[in-house]
């Protein structure tokens, strides 16, 4: 029989390295910082950590504007710092992925800078060159997902190219099958070095139309979402080569992976759960996890979740394995967004659904959005259309790690301010405090870690009323019941008989409580028949 692969037992852990751990003074967080705090990691209870962008890049969107795919920029150290941080994860049994971003490059990338210097330059077709309109201008219609026009006139060649965010992140182009072994190449570049898997950016974005048709207007657009929805993305992204591609990085994958030791791709991908699924392949060639998105959007409500989860559990393909998000760098905190304790109990629907989750730094803390004074603010989204609450410097804020200056994060000036309440949301101040956000987690992890049921066990939902979710998880005889109040009044429950391992509310109810108290998550080891 084959091991069951690692990444399905796995919780994965976000971190965005600008703001993890500053090692050096210069307020931007870098590799020896999160070298330094590997054994957080450990005994926090996650196996595998996820870096946003580390390459060389001009930042113009922070990191996601790469100047070179197989470096490391120097704000966050040197390839030898990177083969260090790695070889110390794998020592403590983490696993280390890295962000692929195939979509786009940084204008600043040497395959740009000679793309854009005549129309004959070999590798001008690596890049999306277009002549104007007829009647001048762009050559559709197609916007930038930060706002303005998806198209850069260049002057010097007279052409249009491409870009589906900033204009200094122009988009490669994936029908050149020089530019694609290019891109493999960076794959194999990382995985030879010991890298064991990859986050990859919007995955369902690499590939557009042939023909560059204009995208259907949208007639219900609210202006207030941002000018990239002005337009329905449908012949600029999701296109069906787009899964070709998507194996040919997964076979790149395979042929690292040992047994034990498999390296894992997650697809960055936005879309309706039915178009979600083709990423992982028609018979399981695509990626082996494509984000699943839908709990940071979600109504909180139980029976909307229900559906959501009985939905998507279906749609799984054959060998599917499933995964949950609650949070990522471009989307708002979870505490914010739900509220301090209502945030306990998502954290404990993320840790217990069946699937890979992946946990945002600091939302173990209970971090909430930062509140960025206008002088500060560093995110192009928030620069290029202010006001409209799109901006992303909130979810980035510095990790505080104790209540000395800045959180113990830097020694100088912090890039952004340390959000709100820092002196009191710090590792060390939620370590030594037992009903901490933190503590909850830990032992969270700890529970889910020791359980077949919980990492690899079936799934059941349960019938409820009201704001009661509940759902059974089972391995190998062992059975955990999950029964979240999505509410701050109590809710009878109907629970089986069992031993309640952990509340969200810190203390324990009897045994088979009929009652959830307010914003109660509990989960229960149902007695099984000696
Ligand atoms: C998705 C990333 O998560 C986001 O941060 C970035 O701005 C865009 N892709 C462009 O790379
Ligand atoms: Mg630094």
């Amino acid at each position: 029989m084959t091991k069951r692969p690692w990444w399905q037992s796995a919780v994965l852990y976000q971190i965005y390295p600008w703001s993890f751990q500053d090692s050096d003074g210069d307020g931007i967080g870098d590799l020896r910082g999160i070298e330094n705090r590997l054994d957080y990691l450990v005994d926090l209870g996650v196996d595998a950590i996820w870096l946003s962008p580390i390459f060389p890049s001009p930042m113009a969107d922070f990191g996601y504007d790469v100047a070179d795919y197989c470096g490391i920029d120097r704000r966050f150290g040197m390839l030898a710092d990177f083969d260090s941080l790695l070889a110390s994860a794998h020592a403590r049994g983490l696993k280390l992925l890295l962000d692929f971003v195939p979509n786009h490059s940084s204008d600043q990338h040497p395959w740009f800078v000679e793309s854009r210097s005549s129309c004959d330059n070999p590798k001008r077709d690596w890049y999306i060159w277009r002549d104007a309109a007829p009647g001048g201008g762009p050559p559709n219609n197609w916007i930038s997902d930060f706002g303005g026009p998806a198209w850069t006139w260049d002057a010097a060649t007279g052409q249009y190219y491409y870009h589906a965010f900033l204009k200094e992140q122009p988009d490669l182009n994936w029908r050149n099958p020089e530019l694609r072994a290019a891109m493999l190449d960076v794959l194999r570049f990382w995985f030879a070095r010991g890298v064991d898997g990859f986050r990859i950016d919007v995955l369902w974005h690499i590939v557009k139309h042939a023909d560059f048709p204009d995208n259907p207007i949208n007639p219900d657009w609210d202006p207030a979402t941002g000018e990239m929805n002005r337009v329905f993305q449908l012949h600029s992204t999701d296109q069906p080569e787009v899964h070709d591609i998507a194996a040919d990085m997964r076979a790149v994958a395979d042929a690292f992976g040992r047994e034990g030791d498999d390296r894992v791709l997650i697809g960055e991908i936005y879309l309706p759960v039915e178009r979600l699924m083709r990423y992982y392949g028609r018979h399981g060639e695509g990626v082996h996890l494509p984000f699943n998105f839908q709990l940071i959007d979600a109504p909180w409500d139980a029976r909307h979740l229900a559906r959501m989860i009985a939905d998507y559990e279906t749609a799984l393909p054959p060998g599917g394995w499933p995964n949950w998000v609650l949070g990522n760098h471009d989307r708002p905190r979870s505490a914010t967004k739900r509220g301090s304790a209502q945030a306990r109990v998502a954290a404990m629907l993320l840790l217990t659904l069946r699937g890979t989750p992946t946990l945002y730094y600091g939302d173990e803390l209970g971090m909430e959005n930062g509140d960025i004074p206008p002088d500060r603010v560093r995110d192009p989204r928030e620069l290029r259309e202010p006001g409209l609450g799109l901006g992303r410097d909130p979810v980035r804020t510095p990790m505080a790690w104790d209540d000395s200056p800045h959180g113990g994060f830097t020694t100088g000036e912090p890039w952004l301010p340390l959000g709100a309440g820092w002196q009191k949301r710090n590792v060390a101040g939620e370590l030594a405090d037992p009903a901490s956000m933190l503590s909850f987690h830990r032992a969270l992890l700890a529970i889910r870690r020791t359980s077949p049921a919980l990492t690899i066990g079936s799934i059941r939902l349960i019938e409820t009323a009201g704001a009661v979710l509940a759902y059974e998880r089972e391995q190998d005889g062992e059975r955990m019941v999950i029964a979240l109040n999505l509410s701050d009044t109590p809710v009878s429950v109907d629970l089986p008989h069992g031993t309640p391992l952990l509340s969200t509310l810190g203390d324990l109810p009897a045994r088979a409580p009929s009652l959830l108290r307010p914003d109660e998550g509990l989960i229960l080891k149902v007695d099984t028949p000696a």
